[in-house]
């Protein structure tokens, strides 16, 4: 995969194409003088950028990068009242919680924001080499870093990491979900994330994810558009329904 950095930025292109290296990613660094909507438009095919901005994906004229900072306003109005998660994963009792499914890292956030105490597993190189670009400006960050030290990041892929896992008070799955809408917000991030994981049909839906989970933890709780079927064909102890998804809880 390309990797387009400006000249000022060469060192962390260079870090960042070994990380990627280790983990099985074959980088072409290209520097150019400058990257803009222009030179974005011109070069449609998905890379990696590295600017001011830090780390980003991009295709198609689009950039996108978790942007962990952008969360920070929902984050500081999160109440219990207004997050249907909170209050499905009982985020404010500080459990232990493996977020087997890491993607964005947007649903970890508020929930390491009530206090849990989160493993943030992803197995797709570069989404969590993009992760762990956000998890370090989130360090520098006074209001952030209070919310990251409760966050540990897992390279893995989460079926053989619950298979050996310690307990836990909850296990967190959301997994892909072949996408239909495509005017939303969560557009311009879900296309890019789309384009990068496999396509919708041999996308891994996440089935067996639920069994493992269910081992580790009292309770699992899986993320799904509202009028999905269930994960794995498996009916819910209890629902947690919103206008566009819901929260499905399987209790032990
Ligand atoms: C819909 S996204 C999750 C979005 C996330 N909840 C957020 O708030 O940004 C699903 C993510 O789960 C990851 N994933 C799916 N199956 C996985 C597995 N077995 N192990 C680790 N990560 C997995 C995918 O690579 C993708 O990044």
């Amino acid at each position: 995969m390309k990797l387009w950095y400006e000249t000022p930025y060469t060192k962390q292109a260079q870090q960042l194409s070994e990380r990627l290296a280790e983990r099985g990613v074959q980088i072409d660094l290209q520097c150019t003088d400058k990257i803009n909507a222009k030179f974005l438009r011109l070069h449609p095919e998905l890379a990696l950028i590295v600017d001011g901005a830090g780390v980003s994906l991009t295709a198609q004229g689009m950039k996108m990068q978790p942007d962990w900072k952008a969360e920070t306003g929902r984050l500081k109005r999160a109440s219990l009242k207004s997050e249907m998660l909170a209050r499905a994963c009982q985020a404010n009792d500080s459990p232990t919680l493996i977020d087997a499914t890491a993607g964005l890292g947007h649903d970890t956030l508020l929930m390491a924001k009530f206090g849990a105490k989160i493993t943030l597993v992803e197995r797709h190189p570069i989404l969590y080499t993009l992760l762990e670009s956000a998890y370090q400006q989130a360090q520098q960050d006074t209001f952030l870093a209070n919310v990251v030290q409760n966050i540990t990041l897992v390279f893995a892929d989460s079926a053989e990491y619950l298979q050996q896992a310690s307990a836990v008070d909850v296990v967190y799955l959301d997994p892909m979900f072949p996408q239909r809408e495509k005017t939303a917000q969560v557009k311009k991030q879900m296309q890019l994330l789309h384009m990068l994981l496999p396509e919708d049909g041999e996308m891994d839906l996440g089935d067996q994810l639920l069994e493992h989970a269910k081992k580790v933890a009292q309770r699992v709780i899986v993320k799904r558009p509202r009028y999905a079927v269930f994960l794995n064909d498996e009916p819910p102890q209890h629902q947690w329904l919103g206008d566009a998804c819901r929260f499905d809880g399987y209790f032990q």
